[in-house]
């Protein structure tokens, strides 16, 4: 939760009207990428996402469709292979009414994506203690890989004897989290969710987080 608290607090990253300044103003200053280069996520991008599958990207500044992720009727039940979410999630949870908009936004990518096999890879600066309550809920059925990766330009400390690797999953406990024995080597990490949509009738034991009103809110 004190993630989600630090990085909420600095700017309004919960107003859509602090993106749209910003985009204007970051135009003028060159290309930007939020969190992480597509270099890094490409490896993800490749192992869930057929390159000929439909894929709804949220969030996007300069997107043909505006919409507000909230409520994305425009689009059919089950419409797309894939939603991609890069950081749009994490605006909402800085946002007033933050568990509320974060339910209605993943109440309609579940319902945007195909079943079963739908993919919602969430990018974010979200740990599971703050991620998984709203994203490991019987109802989406989703199945979840986690992966932690580093803050672009993060150096391994010298002598160094980590040996996880990137592109695995790490196996979470009963409730999503991290290993207690696991260790973050770099405090700023990213974390991707890829939530795979499940038959109702095949997927694995889910355990049930409560939706409190966290921290996140203001
Ligand atoms: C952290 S930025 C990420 C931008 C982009 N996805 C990227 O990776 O660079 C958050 C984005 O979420 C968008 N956003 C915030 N609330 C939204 C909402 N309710 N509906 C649609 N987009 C929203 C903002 O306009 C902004 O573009």
């Amino acid at each position: 939760m004190f993630r989600d608290v630090s990085a909420c607090s600095t700017y309004n990253y919960g107003d859509s009207l602090y993106w749209d300044a910003r985009y204007i103003q970051e135009a003028n200053c060159g290309f930007f990428d939020w969190y992480q280069r597509y270099s890094a996520l490409r490896p993800f991008v490749r192992k869930y996402i057929s390159p000929s599958s439909r894929v709804l990207m949220v969030g996007c500044g300069n997107a043909d469709i505006q919409m507000d992720v909230r409520d994305m009727s425009y689009f059919p039940d089950e419409s797309f292979e894939s939603v991609i979410d890069k950081g749009t999630l994490d605006s909402l949870m800085c946002g007033t009414g933050a568990s509320i908009s974060a339910t209605q936004m993943l109440g309609e990518v579940n319902r945007l994506l195909l079943k079963p096999g739908g993919v919602y890879m969430l990018i974010t600066y979200g740990d599971p203690t703050v991620r998984m309550p709203h994203i490991k809920r019987p109802v989406y059925s989703w199945n979840i890989d986690l992966y932690v990766i580093p803050k672009p330009g993060f150096q391994r400390p010298y002598g160094s004897t980590a040996t996880n690797s990137l592109l695995e999953p790490i196996p979470t406990t009963e409730k999503g989290l991290l290993p207690p024995d696991y260790v973050i080597e770099d405090p700023d990490s990213h974390f991707i969710y890829v939530c795979k949509k499940m038959d109702e009738t095949t997927h694995d034991t889910i355990s049930i987080h409560p939706l409190v009103d966290d921290a996140m809110q203001r």
